[in-house]
């Protein structure tokens, strides 16, 4: 199976009551550690590579480290490549172009007609060359890029605007903010961690069968913020979204769960924890092998946990 669509993920994963993991993917480890775990459980999976990503590696490495990881996988699950947080057109052409067979249009900081202009233009051209495109309405909170949103300027997506937003853009799916946010730091310590549920049960009212994508979806797991603190580390407070809650959301119109924040500190824990044990060790290939198999575990978890989306790709 060469790299796929989401198109027919989010229709399985719809009528399933599943969603697909779209995590985030920065070098080899990273890509290796999320696709051992979905090749093991036998899942389908979203590699996605934003600006900050496709700076660090160059997206021609990023390219080709997921088509390694299609031929070790021996083509035995559906993956897709995603454009993570396109900021305008010319970055959603440079993907399409390359060879991603999704983008993200985020026109989610502009007026509402000029978010729609934006998305439009971008499906356009993806269309014509048989790619996807998700599109966003309404402001997460948090840290993406250079961006940082402050929580008092997030706004949860209108669903009055919804139906109008995709039928003008003409977009496949639509993240959508609904008190999830990027980052390690998702609540203040002593309140109920919690999303909107309840606003996504209206989006859905009004979009039957339309695939919804949640963004800042990381659950920020104590295990590996305490192995980092216990080895070094100084993360204070960090909370991120309770698992119940996303697989709830799963359950329901939610197809597509961006992940990053929870495999950084898989990466990080694995690190530290094994430098401080071996401090004679200065091989990279040792302490590496550790953050990624922090990540595959953290996969594992999250595919059997959060997704449900084990056994079927
Ligand atoms: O949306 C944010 C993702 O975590 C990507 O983060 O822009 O630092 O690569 P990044
Ligand atoms: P987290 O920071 O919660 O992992 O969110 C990642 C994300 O939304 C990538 O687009
Ligand atoms: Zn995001």
């Amino acid at each position: 199976m060469p790299l796929v669509t989401t198109t027919e993920m989010f229709k399985k994963a719809y009528n399933g009551g599943y969603a697909v993991g779209a995590f985030n993917v920065n070098n080899m480890e990273i890509v290796q550690g999320i696709t051992e775990a979905a090749h093991e459980l036998h899942s389908p999976v979203i590699l996605q590579a934003s600006a900050g990503a496709r700076k660090y590696a160059k997206p021609a490495y990023l390219k080709h480290l997921v088509e390694a990881a299609i031929e070790v996988t021996n083509d035995e699950i559906p993956i897709a490549l995603h454009l993570d947080h396109g900021a305008d057109f010319e970055v959603c052409k440079s993907c399409v172009d390359g060879g991603f067979t999704s983008v993200m249009i985020d026109g989610s900081s502009k007026p509402f007609d000029e978010n729609i202009e934006l998305s439009k233009r971008v499906v356009e051209y993806a269309h014509e060359h048989g790619v996807v495109v998700e599109g966003e309405l309404g402001t997460l909170s948090g840290v993406e890029d250079d961006v940082n949103v402050a929580a008092e300027n997030a706004q949860y997506t209108d669903p009055d605007q919804v139906v109008e937003f995709v039928e003008r853009t003409g977009v496949d799916s639509l993240a959508i903010a609904i008190g999830t946010s990027h980052g390690a730091y998702k609540f203040k310590p002593g309140t109920n961690p919690h999303i909107r549920l309840d606003i996504l049960d209206e989006i859905v009212r009004r979009l039957p069968g339309f695939p919804i994508v949640l963004h800042g979806s990381s659950s920020v797991p104590q295990k590996y913020v305490k192995i980092i603190n216990e080895n070094g580390g100084a993360l204070q407070d960090a909370i991120g979204i309770p698992e119940d809650q996303l697989r709830e959301a799963a359950k329901r119109a939610v197809c597509k769960i961006n992940i990053d924040s929870d495999l950084r500190l898989g990466m990080t824990a694995g690190i530290r924890e094994h430098l401080v044990a071996h401090p004679e060790h200065f091989d990279p290939r040792q302490y590496i092998a550790d953050g990624r198999l922090y990540v595959k575990e953290i996969v594992h978890d999250k595919i059997i946990n959060v997704l449900g989306s084990e056994n079927k790709a």
